[in-house]
């Protein structure tokens, strides 16, 4: 048969695209990223078509045999692709044709792309987020192997940035493990919603051909497959809830490399990170600086600015496939890239730093931290705990303009500025005895952070190593 037109879009069109148009158009570049679930999809989708006996079995082995083929030169590093092929699809397509002849062509029997480049989303997504998911878990675990180590530091805790309560110092690190694991649990809601089948809602209203979908979804092990064809073409969400989910983690990683930045300066010197995670000045020689923990800090503004990005082109799109929805790609990959870098630096960069203890424990001294707890033992002795705070207040004021601690009151003092407790209240507000107070479940007593970190590893175990799954 004769054809007129241009070699992509064949006898609609009298002239090829305008070399800008063409570089506009392209995705190629990278959307070359899904090719091997691209690839994976088209084997799946040939197989039931030769099942449904839409195209002859024998031509279905040498399509599947082309797709094989084609898969190598791309493991292999020889694929050639053509941004005047536009996109991964009809590069991947055309290359077949070329290897097995004009029976490639039938290939794309009772499939779009529209519908193709939602099948390799979906698998693509499902499988970045467990790579996501373990990438957490191995930090979770270099968390709790630190907290485990440090499980007698005591450190102030902050509110404001101002000494609040003393805390341990294991239980301010669990603190990021239970984020963590709720992160690990948006991850796994936004797998669910890309473990759902898209192929075989073509270009927008299904196809003609007496498909089977169920079998290409059980043949890529999809556990649901979607009802709507003009919704499995045309929605996002699936992309949009991954970039949330990379967002709160991005959004967590930044607290924790915030704090890490801070304990790492002279001024606190909690921590010294290992040098294989620390870099130096150009000018000043004495720097050690932590680019790391201020890059994972920084980054995170782009995964927000993705996950903004995303919502704006998909607002207000009409049903049903628009070629907007090309742009779901680049922040996509892009978020992924940047987290899972973040989080596969942060597991070791935690595991490798030295807790300087003896300065925690200097930093303890001389702080009015223990004075929620003299408040409370009032109130225990039945005084409003208004009141009591009122009193607490006032000795803490009396205490810093003599410039002593609450433990350095004489006797006197003491019975002058609370006489409704005896003067023996005062041992027990040392770090420790703040600490060892708060002893109920979640609370921060040496304890509770033993069962808090039991129930953290059998939450760890119970789930296998990475990569066990
Ligand atoms: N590159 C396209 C995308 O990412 C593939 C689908 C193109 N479909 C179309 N009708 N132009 O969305």
């Amino acid at each position: 048969m004769a054809t007129r037109g241009n070699a992509m879009w064949g006898g609609r069109f009298s002239t090829k695209p305008h070399e800008l148009v063409e570089a506009f158009n392209a995705s190629v570049h990278f959307d070359r990223r899904l090719a091997m679930h691209d690839i994976a999809g088209s084997i799946a989708h040939v197989r039931m078509l030769a099942r449904q006996n839409i195209i002859p079995q024998e031509e279905a082995l040498q399509i599947v045999d082309g797709l094989l083929r084609v898969r190598a030169e791309i493991e292999a590093g020889d694929f050639v692709w053509r941004s005047n092929l536009e996109d991964v699809h009809m590069n991947i397509e055309q290359r077949l044709t070329e290897l097995v002849g004009t029976v490639g062509g039938k290939l794309h029997t009772a499939r779009s792309r529209n519908d193709q480049v939602a099948l390799d989303m979906h698998l693509f997504v499902r499988e970045e987020v467990a790579i996501v998911a373990e990438l957490v878990q191995r930090l979770q675990e270099s968390i709790v192997d630190c907290a485990e180590r440090h499980r007698d530091v005591i450190i102030p805790g902050f509110t404001h940035l101002q000494r609040a309560q003393p805390v341990l110092f294991a239980h301010h690190l669990l603190a990021y493990f239970w984020m963590l694991e709720r992160d690990r649990g948006r991850l796994a809601d936004a797998g669910k919603r890309a473990d759902m089948m898209p192929l075989g809602a073509g270009a927008i209203a299904g196809t003609t051909f007496a498909i089977d979908r169920a079998f290409v979804a059980d043949e890529l092990s999809f556990g649901a497959l979607y009802e709507n064809s003009m919704d499995a073409v045309s929605d996002r969400d699936y992309v949009i809830e991954t970039l949330g989910a990379l967002s709160v983690i991005a959004m967590h990683l930044s607290r924790f490399a915030e704090e890490i930045i801070i304990w790492n300066t002279a001024e606190f010197g909690w921590i010294e990170l290992d040098d294989a995670f620390a870099t130096g000045s150009s000018m000043m020689p004495q720097k050690k600086n932590p680019d790391v923990a201020e890059l994972v800090r920084g980054k995170a503004g782009r995964v927000f600015g993705h996950l903004q990005a995303i919502l704006t082109t998909c607002k207000g799109l009409p049903l049903a496939y628009n070629k907007d929805l090309q742009e779901d790609k680049e922040g996509l990959f892009d978020a992924l890239d940047t987290v899972k870098a973040g989080l596969a630096l942060f597991a070791p960069m935690i595991a490798t730093m030295t807790v300087r203890r003896d300065v925690i424990a200097r930093s303890m001294e001389r702080d009015f931290s223990a004075a929620t707890d003299l408040a409370d033992d009032l109130a225990r002795r039945g005084l409003p705990f208004r009141e009591a705070h009122g009193i607490v207040g006032a000795i803490v004021a009396y205490c810093v303009n003599q410039g002593k601690t609450l433990t350095e009151l004489t006797q006197e003092e003491w019975r002058t500025l609370c006489p409704a407790a005896p003067y023996e209240t005062l041992e027990r507000l040392t770090p420790q005895g703040c600490v060892e107070a708060r002893a109920h479940r979640g609370g921060t007593a040496p304890s509770a952070v033993a069962e808090q970190l039991q129930m953290a590893r059998s939450i760890l175990s119970d789930r296998g190593a990475p990569g066990a799954r």
